[in-house]
């Protein structure tokens, strides 16, 4: 089956065509110079350019083959946005009249890895971390997503992409951090690492994004004041990078061996970070679990993943009539 898959949640216009975990296209046209000047995502920004870009997207991947039903994700996500994706996949069921399913975006994150060969067998642990969300989310058996935690405050993406900012490094931030980060010493600064310690299964970054503010700013001078004099952006970005990898993997890890769990995938925006990529690795096989990442581009937001989600949903026989909504909510 020929699943078509289209994620327009955040800045990028993704449609991909998948059948079984073999994707035959996959098209992501981002937004990164349009969000630029601002720091950020403009989200009617950001829908106007889903608007121009679907059907050139669309075109290029139907001309890859054709689909049997079409996935889409309805939530969570900037509702501007969404509604542009949707309307494209309602349109496209109702005039070649195939089957439609709504996709959460979070759990397509934890989907990715099903495009992996081998892929992860429940039951298995997924830590996703994004621009919006740091999940951990507990897979017992196939198509069952219980959340563990959370986040309480900044999720860990939002965390480099703010870091970033007030390092003067580019948008967007994560991958500039992890640029700067190359040149830096991860142990220069002893930064915070918020709830690492703590029971729950949730986490906090703000903390840590103050930490650095102080480093940069100096103590009670706020975020518009002068940077103190020579701060060591390389040694920072690094410093920073650190302490998110070192929460996520740590309490990851925990949470696996807390429940019996042998399997950790990891997923979303963040899991595209070399160091986050190398710790997990390093300390689940330490751990003694088998350790899955999908490649980068299926870690950032992508449509192949929606698809691998809406395949899982299609074969539990679930099909979502043309009313359907979206939704800018997880839950
Ligand atoms: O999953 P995603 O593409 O979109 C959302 O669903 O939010 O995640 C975007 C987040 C951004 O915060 C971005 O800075 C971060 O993922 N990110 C990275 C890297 N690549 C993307 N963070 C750290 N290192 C990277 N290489
Ligand atoms: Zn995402």
């Amino acid at each position: 089956m020929k699943v078509l898959g289209i994620d327009t949640s955040c800045d990028e216009t993704s449609v991909a065509l998948v059948e079984g975990n073999h994707v035959i296209k996959s098209v992501v046209q981002g937004q990164t110079a349009l969000h630029q000047p601002f720091g950020g995502v403009v989200p009617e920004i950001a829908a106007r350019a889903h608007v121009q870009r679907m059907i050139p997207a669309l075109d290029e991947v139907l001309a890859a083959g054709d689909p049997d039903a079409i996935a889409v994700t309805n939530r969570p996500g900037l509702i501007g946005p969404l509604l542009v994706g949707l309307s494209a996949a309602k349109s496209l069921a109702y005039v070649r009249d195939l089957p439609i399913v709504a996709v959460h975006h979070l759990e397509a994150h934890v989907a990715a890895s099903y495009l992996l060969d081998p892929a992860p067998q429940p039951p298995f642990l997924a830590l996703i971390a994004s621009g919006g969300h740091s999940l951990l989310y507990e897979v017992p058996v196939r198509g069952k997503y219980v959340r563990l935690g959370g986040t309480i405050d900044d999720a860990a993406g939002e965390c480099f992409d703010k870091v970033a900012a007030m390092l003067g490094l580019p948008y967007p931030g994560g991958p500039s951090v992890q640029k700067a980060a190359e040149a830096g010493d991860p142990q220069a600064f002893d930064l915070p690492r918020p709830l690492k310690h703590e029971k729950n299964d949730d986490f906090s970054f703000s903390g840590l994004k103050t930490a650095v503010l102080y480093k940069i700013k100096g103590k009670n001078v706020g975020r518009s004041g002068p940077d103190l004099a020579d701060v060591p952006v390389a040694d920072l970005a690094a410093s920073a990078q650190e302490a998110i990898a070192d929460v996520l993997t740590f309490k990851a890890i925990r949470a696996c061996q807390r429940r019996g769990i042998k399997q950790l995938v990891l997923g979303g925006g963040v899991a595209a970070n070399a160091r986050l990529r190398e710790l997990a690795t390093e300390r689940g096989t330490a751990a003694g679990l088998t350790v899955y990442i999908p490649p980068k581009a299926y870690c950032t937001d992508n449509a192949a993943m929606i698809a691998a989600r809406g395949r899982e949903l299609l074969d539990e026989g679930r099909r979502d009539d043309l009313d359907l909504d979206a939704d800018p909510y997880a839950d």
